[in-house]
Parts: structure tokens; sequence; C-alpha cells
């Protein structure tokens, strides 16, 4: 009855210092980028993703957590921020009109899922998107942002894959292709994915089944199929991509595992956290807000034009914890200070007043009087304290102290001020 509910997670200690430093990291960069935070609740009403998200996707088949609520209306809590997104800007029209309308956003997701390392029932996200933006310049940008992002939590080890849906008369035709192709393979297909054959196909290269892999790696690739000027937006992608120095692949038979998405894709891949190898996804999805019913955006005289060119991507906060194992960028220096006799616990109280108010980044802990030097240490170090400072009569008197590194035991002597500075 006291466990946790399967695929959930209490975060405390370093994995919420860690999850609070990517939100602050994202946030950060998401102001100097120009996007404005919304938040939305966790619980929306479950139409809300039947009609964003393809019945076909496994999030909205399998993995969607829905409920009655008392007044007998069907809810569900939310696994993903994009139809989240779209159902404020179709109530919020007059938003739109601020063009690119750039939203950022994060919080918990919840997703039914065999939960993994890397996959959980709750996650979260950090959640980008520009709306009302058609070039591709913008794709482009949210890739650099993407980096960006990564970058400030000193990850490095990823790559990133890029592909290009085309529109719907490239995505009828590579659905062709791809039926005639696994229907050659049908036998040794997995049940999922051979019951996905004849309803959508595009499904079948989601799979993470091992033999179905096998199958999925001589399949044709998007490229068979794009009309010219599909090819000619995504060479002006590939374009601003190179002009900004960021390396990718062209997977050509990567799809996304949500259905709305219309032009570019791309995922950020790693291997160094097991089998749920993306770390970060989007892509350009410029129908979504049009088939959810969205009114024209800019002015009723442009015609009926509801088309919404829109573009975004979501980071899995928990998969980019899992690749920051450099505990110093998130950890705040902690410093004790230790009174050497009983009556120098006021001071301990005193100096430490001053040390929080005067210092950013870091806490201080009182150790209290009982026993010699040797023992405050032992107790520091418990405490995972990286600084020392002892609190004696001669201190008090000299007003210089010692500072003590708890891992290097280094030790500097200097006034009150120096040891401000000296942690500012
Ligand atoms: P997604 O690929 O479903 O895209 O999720 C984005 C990221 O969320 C994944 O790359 C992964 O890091 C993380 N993630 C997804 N499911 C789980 C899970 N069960 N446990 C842990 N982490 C998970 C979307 O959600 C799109 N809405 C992204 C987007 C925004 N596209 C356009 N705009």
């Amino acid at each position: 009855m006291l466990d946790l509910v399967r695929g959930t997670k209490d975060l405390f200690g370093i994995n919420l210092l860690k999850h609070k430093k990517i939100i602050q990291s994202a946030e950060d960069l998401s102001k100097r980028f120009n996007f404005h935070e919304l938040q939305t609740p966790i619980i929306e009403k479950a139409g809300l993703f039947a009609k964003a998200l393809d019945d076909e996707t496994d999030i909205m088949n399998k993995e969607i957590y829905s409920f009655k609520d008392k007044g007998d209306e069907l809810i569900a809590l939310r696994p993903e921020f994009t139809a989240c997104i779209m159902r404020h800007v179709i109530h919020n029209p007059n938003h739109l009109l601020k063009k690119p309308h750039k939203i950022f956003s994060y919080g918990p997701l919840f997703r039914y899922d065999r939960p993994q390392a890397g996959r959980q029932r709750q996650f979260s996200q950090i959640n980008f998107e520009v709306l009302g933006a058609s070039s591709m310049l913008y794709d482009a940008e949210l890739i650099l942002l993407a980096k960006k992002i990564l970058s400030a939590l000193k990850i490095s080890d990823y790559q990133i894959h890029i592909n290009y849906l085309g529109g719907p008369i490239a995505k009828e035709k590579y659905e062709r292709l791809l039926f005639e192709y696994f229907s050659l393979h049908k036998s040794k297909l997995s049940e999922s994915s051979s019951s996905k054959l004849d309803k959508n196909p595009l499904r079948i290269l989601d799979s993470k089944d091992l033999n179905d892999q096998d199958i999925i790696k001589d399949a044709p690739g998007i490229d068979q199929v794009l009309s010219n000027r599909d090819i000619e937006i995504f060479e002006e992608f590939k374009y601003f991509l190179d002009h900004l120095g960021i390396k990718y692949i062209w997977n050509k038979q990567m799809v996304r595992g949500l259905n709305y998405y219309t032009g570019t894709i791309f995922e950020f891949v790693t291997e160094k956290i097991g089998a749920q190898s993306a770390i970060l996804g989007g892509g350009r999805y410029d129908t979504l807000y049009e088939n959810m019913g969205g009114k024209n955006p800019y002015t009723v005289n442009q015609g009926e034009n509801t088309i919404l060119p829109a573009v975004g991507f979501a980071a899995g906060i928990e998969r980019l914890s899992l690749l920051m194992d450099d505990i110093c960028h998130v950890k705040r220096n902690l410093i004790c200070i230790a009174s050497i006799s009983f009556n120098e616990n006021a001071n301990s109280l005193k100096i430490a007043e001053i040390l929080r108010t005067n210092i950013c980044n870091s806490s201080v802990e009182i150790l209290s009087f009982n026993g010699n030097m040797k023992k405050k240490l032992e107790m520091a170090a418990k405490i995972d304290s990286d600084y020392i400072i002892f609190i004696g009569e001669d201190e008090i008197a000299s007003q210089v102290f010692s500072l003590r590194n708890m891992h290097t035991k280094e030790v500097h002597k200097l006034d009150m001020q120096g040891i401000i500075d000296f942690f500012n």
C-alpha cells in the first residue's frame, strides 16, 4: 500500500537539483530567445488528445491515462504539451497576432507505458513551440536552442537526426511504399507491427522490436517520394544548419511517435542511456491548428486559410538528468561553521548569518560545539560539506579565519570580506 505507483519516482537530493537545473537553464535560454511561458492544467478533457493525436499512435491507443470524474466527464492526464498549447491558442487567437508567437512550457506528463531506464509513467518535459512562422529559419533556430540547453547542462554525447516528412501527397506515397515493403515481410513482423500494416504502416518504423528493426533497416526511405518543392524546403533547413555549424545525420527512415508532423522532424539521440535513446524530439506540424478546429488566426479578410505554421520540440527532463553525471554543475557549495568552544556558538550563528546574506549559490550549516576538531571534520564530511570554517576565541579576536577545503584540504586565511569574495 505504501509503494509508489509503478513508473513514478520521488525527486530528492542530487536528482532534484538536476531537475531544477534543467528547468532553470531552459527558462533562462527561453527568455534569451524571446519565448513566453505558458502553464496549462495537468488534467484536460480526454477529447482534446483524441482530436490532436491520431488514434493509431501508441500514445493515444494504449498510453493515455484517462478516467471519469465525479461529474461523469472523461478526463485525461496530459501526455504531451503540444495539444494543450493548441487548445490555448484556439481559445485565444488574438495571441497569434504576435508573429511568431513563441511559447515555453515545462512540467509533468503521463504515459502508461512499460517502465524502464529513461521511461517513466510520470515524467517531465521542457517544451518549446514557435507558432505562426513558416520559414525554415525557425526550425534551425530551435535546433540551435536545443543544443544551447544541452551545452548549458554540459551534455555533449548525442547525435542530431533529421528528416523531412513532406506534404500529404508525399505521406500517402510513402505509406503505399512502406505497405508494399512490409507486406513482403509480414510473417516475420511482430504482432504489434503487423497489426499496423493496413491502417498505418508508417508507425511500424517506430517499433523497438529487434526483429522488426532488422526489417526496418532495409525499408525504403522518405527521399524516394519527396516532391521537388519538399526537397527545396528541406535543403533550406539543412543550409541553415550548415551555416550555424550544426552537424546532423539525415535519417531517411525516421518518423516520430506522434502523427501530427508535416515537414521537418528531428531527434537528438544518445547511446548513453540504454534503449530509450531519444532525449529530445520535435518537428513541424503546420496542419494541427486547422485539424483541431482553429479559426483563421490573422484576419477574417484573408479568406478561409486556417493553416497555422508551427514548429516545436520537447526534451525529457529525466533522460537529460541521466546524462548529467557531473554533479559539480548543480551542487551548491556547503560551508560548515564549526565552533571550537561552547562560547563561540553565538559567534557561529552570527557569522553564518553574514555568509548566508552575502554569498549566493552556497549553503551554510552550523556544527555546534560537541567535540574536538577531528570530530568536527568527521561531522562535516558526513553531511557532504565542501568547506569548513573553525570559529574560536583567536579567530574572533583577530578577525582572520581559516577556510578549509574539505576535498583538497587546502587552507585559506581570510577575513570575513575575503571569505565572501572567495565564494561570489
Ligand atoms: P515525444 O517524442 O513524444 O514528443 O517526447 C519528447 C521527449 O520526451 C522524448 O524525446 C523523451 O526524452 C521524453 N519522453 C517521452 N516519453 C517519455 C517517458 N515515458 N518517460 C521519460 N521521458 C519521456 C512530444 O512529446 C512532442 N509533443 C514534442 C513536440 C513539441 N513536437 C512539436 N512540439
